[in-house]
Order: C-alpha cells, then sequence, then structure tokens
C-alpha cells in the first residue's frame, strides 16, 4: 500500500520505493505537511514544534495558546488571509471582497489508480501502478471547498498533485491566485534551481542559494514560455549529480505558470508551483469546479541524475501518449532550413530524392505551403494548400514521397491568424484583443481566440481536412508568438480573468480531438523553438522542437539543461548547414551530429549542396543512429558528466537499462593549445564488468569500475589534429562476453 491514513494519529502517509510523505490533521483540523524525503517508518509528528513567536498571530479556536500560528507551521495547502503572511497556495475573493480562507479536514478517499483531470493533461497510472489521495478541506463560511488530490507513482519516487476548488455555496466567489503544490521545509540550506533563456537559446542552467526573501520565476507570456520553464529544483546544499537530496515540481501546464521559493523569518523555506496569478481571476458560480493544473514532483537522495531519470521515466511511460511514445522515431529531413518559404513542388521533391540516397526515413514540409504565404507577414489561418506552388495537391506530393520510400510530414500553426488573411477578413473579431485597441503585432500575426469553442471547431475542421486529403505521418504544430492585451471578445466583462486559462483548455481541446481522430500521426510541439517545452505539452505530443538556435555548440547547452526535466527522446535535435543561420558559427558536420544523436535526430539543410565527402559522412551517421536509437530513444537512461555551464567542455551519454551498452558524447568549445590532460569519467556503468569502449579507430578494454572512477583520457592527439574549435568525440561502449 502505498497511501497509507493512521485512524489514531490522523496522519496520511505517502511511500514511493524510496521516499515517504507525509502530513497529519492537526486538532483544529488543519492539514500540516510533516515530512517529505528519504524513506522512513512510523508517525513523525514528533518533528512538529511550537513556540509563541512574538507577534505571528494565533488561529482563532486556540484561544489564548500564543504558540499556535499557522505563520509558522509547515502546511500543506496555505491560504490567504488567516495568519499564514507567507506566499500562499490560494488566495480567493467572495463577492463581497472577503479575502480570508480558512480551510478544515472534512475527509478523504484512497482510491487505487492515478486520478485524471477533466480537460487538462496528467500523468496517468493504472490500478496496479498508482494510487490517489483525495483529501476534502473546506471554508465553512464561504462555501469553498477544496479536495486535494494527490497521485503516486511508486516506481519512478513520483508524487503528483493538484486541487479541484467548488464554490458549494449561492455567491460568486473569485480564485486570485491557485497553485497545485506546496512543500514546507522547515530547517535546512538549500539552493534553487531553475532555468532561463529566450528566443534560441532556452534553458540555461541556474543555481543559487536560497537567501531570505521570495525567488519566483513565470510566464505571463500565454505559453510557457522561453524565460523560464515550469520547473524547480530545490537541493540540499552541496548536493552534486551523483550524491545528494534534492527535490523537483515541474507544472504540467502549458500556459502561464509561477513558481517560487521562499526563504522565511525563521529560515524555514516554501516551495510553490502553480497558476501565474497576474493575469488570473476565475469567477466560479454555485457548483462550479476549478481544477488547478497538476504539478509533478519527485525526490532522490542520489543528487540531480536521479531526480532527471526519474522524470524521465515518468514522462516517456506514463505521461506521452499514443503508438510513438514507446519507438525510435524517424529520421527525417525539415524544409524549413534547406529552403525556408523559397520552395516548389519540385525543390520539394529533389530535396525528398537526395534524403532516400542518404538513408532518412520521413521528409517534413515546413512553414510556407498554404493560402498566400510567401513570407511570414500573411496568410496563417488560410489552411488552404498552395497547389501553384507545389505544383500538385498536397496528396498528390505525398504519394510522390511515399513512393520514395518516405514518411511524409507537415508544418501547421493552428493557434494563429495574420491581419493579411481570409480568415481575418471573415472573422476579425476571432483574435484575441482589447475592443477599441490596436492589438499588438508580433511576426505580423495575432493569437486565434482559443477560449472560444467556435474558433477551435472552425480550426479543427480546417486542420483535418488537410490531413485527411493528403497521406500524413508527422505534424509539427507550431505557435510563434506571445499573447497580448488578453482578452476574448467571446466573453463577459466578469469572465475575462478566464481568458488566459480557458485559451490553454481550448488548446487542449484542440490536441485532443486532432490526436484522438488521427491516432498515428506522430505530433512534435513547437513555439518559436522551444517556448512550450512543458508536460503539457508532451501529454500530447511526444516531442517537442527544442530550440530554434541548431548551431551544435549552443545546442549543447540547451540540451544539456533541457535534459534536467524532459526525456532525451522528447528533444527535437537536426543537423543543420554551415555557417549556422542563427550564430554563424561554422562546427564540424561530426560534432552536429554528435549532438543531435541525443535527441529525436534529423537534418534541417538542403542536402543536395552536400559535397560527396559530406555525402558518405551524412549516410554513415544516420546508420549510425538507426543501430543506437533504440537504445538512446527508447531504453536508455541519461546521465550528465561535464556541464557546459561550468567550463569549456561537455560531456553525457546514454546507458541501457541492463547496463550491457551505452553511447557517450564528449565536446569541446575551444581547441586549446598543449592542454591539460583530461579524463573523462563515464557513469552508470556495471562495476564488474568488462567493457569494449570504441571511438574514431581506436579501441579500449576496461572494467566499469575503471571506466568510472578513474576515467579514459580524452584524446587530445585527435583534438590537436583537426582544425579549429568545436571538436567532439563520441564513444560506443558495449559489455564484453
Ligand atoms: C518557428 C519554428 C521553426 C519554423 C518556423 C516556420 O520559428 O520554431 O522551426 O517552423 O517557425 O515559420
Amino acid at each position: 500500500m502505498a497511501i497509507i491514513f493512521d485512524e489514531q494519529n490522523k496522519t496520511f502517509t505517502i511511500h514511493t520505493e524510496h521516499s515517504t510523505y507525509q502530513m497529519q490533521i492537526d486538532p483544529y483540523g488543519v492539514l500540516l505537511h510533516l515530512y517529505y524525503g528519504r524513506k522512513t517508518k512510523g508517525c513523525m509528528d514528533y518533528l512538529l514544534q511550537k513556540q509563541d513567536r512574538g507577534f505571528s498571530g494565533n488561529l482563532y479556536d486556540a484561544g489564548n495558546d500564543r504558540t499556535y500560528s499557522l505563520d509558522v507551521l509547515p502546511q500543506e495547502f496555505p491560504t490567504w488571509g488567516t495568519g499564514d503572511y507567507r506566499s500562499t497556495a490560494l488566495i480567493v475573493r467572495g463577492q463581497d471582497g472577503t479575502t480570508a480562507c480558512d480551510l478544515r479536514y472534512r475527509g478523504y478517499r484512497i482510491l487505487s489508480g492515478k486520478y485524471g483531470l477533466s480537460g487538462l493533461p496528467a500523468v496517468y497510472g493504472a490500478e496496479k501502478e498508482a494510487q490517489t489521495l483525495e483529501v476534502v478541506l473546506e471554508d465553512g463560511r464561504t462555501g469553498i471547498q477544496v479536495t486535494l488530490l494527490y497521485g503516486v507513482l511508486p516506481k519512478y519516487d513520483v508524487i503528483t498533485r493538484s486541487a479541484q476548488i467548488i464554490n458549494t455555496k449561492e455567491n460568486i466567489i473569485y480564485l486570485e491566485k491557485a497553485a497545485s503544490a506546496c512543500l514546507d521545509f522547515v530547517t535546512g540550506k538549500y539552493d534553487v534551481i531553475s532555468f532561463y533563456g529566450r528566443h534560441a537559446m532556452e534553458r540555461n542552467y541556474q543555481r543559487i542559494p536560497v537567501s531570505h526573501g521570495n525567488y519566483v520565476i513565470g510566464s505571463r507570456r500565454g505559453t510557457s514560455s522561453h524565460q523560464y520553464s515550469p520547473f524547480l529544483i530545490l537541493t540540499e546544499e552541496g548536493t552534486t549529480e551523483d550524491a545528494g537530496a534534492c527535490y523537483a515540481m515541474s507544472f504540467v501546464y502549458s500556459g502561464g505558470f509561477q513558481a517560487e521559493v521562499e526563504k522565511d523569518q525563521f529560515g524555514q523555506n516554501r516551495m510553490l508551483m502553480g497558476l501565474q496569478p497576474e493575469q488570473f481571476s476565475y469567477p466560479l458560480n454555485t457548483g462550479e469546479v476549478f481544477v488547478i493544473p497538476e504539478t509533478v514532483m519527485t525526490y532522490s537522495r542520489n543528487g540531480l541524475a536521479e531526480l532527471s531519470q526519474n522524470l524521465h521515466r515518468c514522462f516517456r511511460n506514463n505521461l506521452c501518449r499514443g503508438p510513438h511514445k514507446e519507438k525510435v522515431r524517424p529520421i527525417l529531413i525539415n524544409s524549413w532550413e534547406a529552403s525556408y518559404f523559397d520552395f516548389d513542388g519540385e525543390s520539394i521533391l529533389k530535396l525528398a530524392e537526395e534524403a532516400k540516397e542518404l538513408g532518412i526515413e520521413m521528409l517534413v514540409l515546413d512553414d510556407g505551403w498554404f493560402g498566400k504565404r510567401r513570407d511570414d507577414n500573411r496568410a496563417l489561418g488560410d489552411w488552404q494548400v498552395n497547389e501553384e506552388k507545389l505544383k500538385c495537391s498536397l496528396g498528390e506530393l505525398s504519394a510522390k514521397i511515399h513512393a520514395m520510400g518516405l514518411k511524409f510530414g507537415l508544418w501547421v500553426e493552428p493557434e494563429m491568424v495574420s491581419e493579411d488573411s481570409d480568415l481575418y477578413r471573415a472573422h476579425p473579431d476571432w483574435l484575441i484583443g482589447a475592443p477599441d485597441r490596436f492589438e499588438s503585432h508580433s511576426r505580423h500575426q495575432h493569437v486565434l481566440d482559443f477560449s472560444r469553442p467556435e474558433v477551435v471547431d472552425f480550426i479543427y475542421d480546417s486542420i483535418s481536412k488537410v490531413i485527411e486529403e493528403s497521406s500524413i505521418s508527422y505534424i509539427k504544430w507550431d505557435m510563434n508568438r506571445y499573447m497580448s492585451e488578453p482578452f476574448s471578445r467571446g466573453a463577459s466583462a466578469a469572465d475575462q480573468g478566464k481568458t488566459m486559462h480557458k485559451y490553454i483548455l481550448g488548446v487542449y481541446e484542440l490536441y485532443t480531438r486532432l490526436t484522438e481522430r488521427f491516432p498515428d500521426i506522430l505530433f512534435e510541439s513547437c513555439a518559436s523553438g522551444g517556448a512550450r517545452f512543458d508536460p503539457g505539452m508532451l501529454y500530447f505530443a511526444p516531442q517537442t522542437w527544442t530550440s530554434d538556435d541548431t548551431d551544435a555548440a549552443e545546442r549543447e547547452k540547451i540540451q544539456y539543461g533541457t535534459s534536467f526535466v524532459y526525456p532525451i527522446v522528447s528533444m527535437g535535435s537536426h543537423v543543420s548547414a554551415v555557417p549556422n543561420h542563427q550564430l554563424h558559427r561554422t562546427t564540424p558536420l561530426s560534432t552536429r551530429a554528435n549532438v543531435a544523436y541525443f535527441g529525436t535526430f534529423g537534418y534541417e539543410l538542403d542536402l543536395n549542396l552536400l559535397s560527396d565527402e559530406e555525402i558518405e559522412e551524412v549516410k554513415a551517421q544516420v546508420e549510425f543512429m538507426k543501430e543506437h536509437r533504440d537504445l538512446i530513444q527508447v531504453e536508455g537512461d541519461f546521465y550528465r558528466i561535464l556541464s557546459p555551464f561550468e567550463g569549456n567542455d561537455t560531456a553525457w551519454m546514454v546507458v541501457s537499462r541492463d547496463k550491457k551498452q551505452a553511447v557517450a558524447g564528449y565536446y569541446e568549445r575551444l581547441n586549446k593549445v598543449n592542454a591539460s590532460w583530461m579524463r573523462l569519467r563515464f557513469k552508470g556503468l556495471d562495476e564488474d564488468q568488462l567493457y569494449k569502449v570504441k571511438w574514431e579507430d581506436k579501441c579500449l578494454k576496461a572494467y566499469g569500475n575503471e571506466l568510472m572512477y578513474a576515467g579514459i583520457p580524452v584524446d587530445r592527439d585527435y583534438c590537436n589534429k583537426t582544425n579549429g574549435d568545436f571538436h567532439s568525440v563520441l564513444y560506443t561502449i558495449e559489455a564484453e562476453d
């Protein structure tokens, strides 16, 4: 039993394979948090300490007991207005303007299987692998009822949290802040790790000590954003990749979010994850329910590698869905950086022919195939095939590509409309924007109001028609601007505080309908690269375009940062041309592939421009990936070895679950003259197993313990013989019988 209710002590205990989470209903009916960490046994309420903390107010029911203060006690789901002045999970405003919310325990249920959330993505788990705990709390005065939901998937050391808020009384109430997870740490010194970025440079690693005050990240942009990831790690001081305690929170949502860490007056730390409160004021009428999107939590006592692996396994197996989630991904050629808008049917067929020669398996036709889309100023929303440009129908084009033995994929951007489009001319009120204002442009496009069902219906029909007319195996679903002037012309003034959330629900609705109608299509989500790389998207699309920056050296950082949360197989990664189109940097073809192997793998360049030598190299790369993608994408666990955020070198590896096979990549940014010796220490191998390590034309036999504890010398000789910077070395490691 993963979830236990102890009637006598009034504790709820949740066990995973290696962790324990415990809370207690105290004598006043307040739900207090007792513990989250390494596995324990028994009731831990002896941890609670009470003391008169001058001027920290006391609960009314506590009478003259000045030691009972919500401002100090560790809480499970703190609310605003009743004496806890720390950052809070829930703020509710009543019709009369009151904001106090005092939640007390009412009941619980333990269910087998993991709860699901209506209209929202969530981790799933069958009866044998997961359990659910529901704890019902209520504010008797306002009639606000909160059902806290806990899901436990013991084998991944994952606990999920969500909450349902119901208005049980006659008045309207407004939710002003809603977080699904709160963790209070009464003692300890911590660092917080978060990921910041910008377009074409997403998910940079930042680790800072938690200090007094509030550390807050989030997105107000309508997407989970390039700027911050909906993810936080709290580590005990000194935790490394391989040792030490750490906790993660990952928000299963694709819109605005807020993640916080607060260190309070007594050095206690609170970690929160939830919806962005600034654009949120959600009215709830009598009987209405609001579901707070889910937060996935995991704990590791063995450092950050294990923390990431817990999430990778959980997301791969119990978040991603559909027939592709456990399959290797097709090696593709994408037309975007090959020709941008400058293509026609013939040039696409030529690209496909060359791709076939090289062993590539799928051609993806990116932006520019519809309406009058000759550049990025127009035609979004006009999802009619431009047959003049293609010189045939999409059905005919895809049939020709299929006849070559390749699959066919297509780019769409369903949530957008250009001002210069037939859709805009027909429905100018369908875009998000405030009346009597000029809506801000971004890439000359506007966001369609997906909070309106008629808009979602229309786009569903037009995209379905395109898919049905041709044979499509893959869809790249893009979203290339942030939301501004967030106002729905389809909603009343009172309902405007719902708009940004309802927009995301509309996106999920369209994803649900398209993935159900076309279950065999592999979807890849994208938002100007990685502005919507989040677990919410992975629920519908098992892979995401990681970044618009395809430069290999930059990708080392982007993919390294992304790997803290998301599985390698979910990261869209392509080999592109040099000089690179974003940075104008030239990196060796080998390095471009050595980075892209650790992802979905594909090409995004004009293959017809490759030299004979490059053609042979690409053929070998495609062969290599076909041979190893089962290990990299389906089978293996990912380990980070050297961080690009700490120095000139990056290294990582994937090891099969049975520890018989591994592939490792080492990347040096700038070349050095007379460099110091360096040894690369592999990870995750079997100590006593003899392995054969191969790289370039070299080979070495050594035991797992030697390879992990002493490492192998990085071949500087090889580096110095190759011109310039950005060398890399790819190692394959196989167990000897
Ligand atoms: C975004 C995507 C790119 C490409 C273009 C097309 O920037 O991230 O990969 O699809 O749009 O307009």
